[in-house]
């Protein structure tokens, strides 16, 4: 039995208790959601981070209809086809150099699970078994065990902390602090022989839009390397355009040993991650003994009408308007909040590339901040899909977004300053 009446759908990351109503949304065109009952709804967060080029782009939604009337669904191991090929191979264009095979999964927590197995693979494949793993306060790598375990503990997973593998957490490069964050990191990898270190290059997501420069991210490497320490790019979030470049990565001049891509993979078309790999983390599994295999697999794994989506995505971003069309973003964003921070009202005003990001006053801070559903109920009350992280407010829009819809975004969150924290 239901709660009177009410529907039998357990919405992810929802108190049911407190959000009664759930919006109807029936159709998504370009920067907008249109719900049952007739309004039009910014989506200023890309749906979770997901829709790069808007809703339903018609060279993305032209694939997935012809993909799925040849072939739907097809084993993976042992099978392959056109659109995962075609995939492989551009990806690896486009990605840092040094990354020579893909492994598809479904999710980004899939691809986080996939990089952490290669690491230990690896390790134990080449003889000098290896299983810590370094990460970084605040960090957020998904929701599957192991990616809560390479997670930050907290009110997301407290329940499921006997679950968790320890790891070593390195502090987060807060500005001024930078050398603290290196230190740690060098000392880990120094005295731990850590099996890798996972991060969020650039930007930690759901830890806060919390910023950090690309050289440190270059400095991390730089230590990891000289140790021998994998380097995991979770870019989950960070890739396809939101800092500024496809990957974030590249603003360091960084070449990770294992990278993980999904979201925008298929320009938030549906649901498909890769994780990539140096060729000698493949060569380690590579063997007459097939004890070496590595065990992974998904169902659908590398499903074909996914992967026509995520090809003809890849087809927007070798045009050049794609990425004009980022650099635009990313200056209308910066014009957008330059007031903001002048405002006494509003702490932290940031952006990386096409996100922005702040903190509202508030009583109490964190992902549980009373001000945050205040927050969210008012930004709908306004037509806008935003989604608050306590009391941080951020902007990740779709790149075609306008500057009409940012106005109407902006305005809102001026106006949120009055909400009681
Ligand atoms: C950096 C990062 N890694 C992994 C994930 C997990 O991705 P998914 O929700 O697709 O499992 C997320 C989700 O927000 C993320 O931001």
């Amino acid at each position: 039995m239901t709660r009177a009446g009410k529907s039998p759908i357990w919405h992810p990351f929802t108190q049911h208790a407190l959000q009664d109503e759930m919006t109807k949304v029936v159709r998504g065109e370009g920067a907008y959601l249109y719900a049952a009952d007739g309004r039009r709804i910014i989506d200023a967060i890309a749906s979770w981070w997901v829709v790069t080029h808007g809703h339903c782009h018609p060279h993305i939604v032209s694939a997935i209809q012809k993909q799925a009337e040849l072939l739907n669904q097809i084993i993976f191991a042992g099978y392959t086809h056109e659109p995962a090929e075609q995939v492989a191979a551009a990806l690896l264009k486009l990605a840092p150099d040094g990354l020579d095979y893909v492994f598809f999964s479904d999710s980004g927590s899939t691809s986080v699970e996939v990089a952490l197995k290669m690491a230990l693979g690896y390790w134990r494949n080449i003889g000098e078994p290896r299983t810590r793993i370094v990460v970084m306060q605040h960090a957020y790598h998904g929701d599957t065990i192991g990616a809560m375990s390479v997670g930050a503990r907290g009110v997301f997973n407290a329940a499921y902390g006997p679950l968790l593998f320890d790891v070593t957490t390195i502090p987060f490069p807060a500005a001024g602090h930078e050398q603290a964050t290196l230190d740690a990191l060098e000392a880990a990898a120094r005295n731990e022989k850590p099996a890798a270190f996972i991060i969020e290059p650039l930007i930690l997501g759901a830890g806060g839009m919390l910023m950090y420069p690309a050289w440190v991210l270059k400095e991390m490497k730089r230590i990891c390397e000289a140790s021998d320490v994998l380097f995991i790019a979770d870019e989950v979030m960070t890739g396809w355009g939101r800092t500024g470049t496809l990957f974030a990565c590249e603003q360091a001049d960084v070449s990770p040993d294992i990278a993980c891509y999904s979201k925008g993979l298929t320009g938030g078309s549906l649901p498909l991650a890769v994780t990539l790999c140096r060729a000698d983390i493949f060569d380690a599994h590579f063997s007459q003994d097939r004890t070496r295999t590595f065990f992974h697999s998904s169902s659908y794994t590398a499903n074909p009408v996914a992967c026509a989506a995520a090809k003809a995505n890849l087809d927007l971003w070798q045009e050049p308007a794609t990425r004009a069309r980022v650099a635009s973003v990313a200056a209308m964003q910066e014009q957008a909040i330059a007031p903001f921070r002048a405002d006494q009202r509003f702490k932290n005003v940031r952006r990386t590339g096409t996100i922005t990001a702040l903190e509202l006053e508030a009583r109490d801070g964190g992902y549980l901040a009373g001000i945050g559903p205040r927050l969210q109920a008012f930004f709908g009350s306004r037509n806008l899909l935003l989604r608050p992280l306590g009391n941080t407010v951020y902007v990740m829009p779709p790149y075609c977004v306008t500057p009409a819809d940012l106005g109407e975004i902006y305005a809102a969150i001026k106006d949120a300053a009055c909400i009681e924290g």
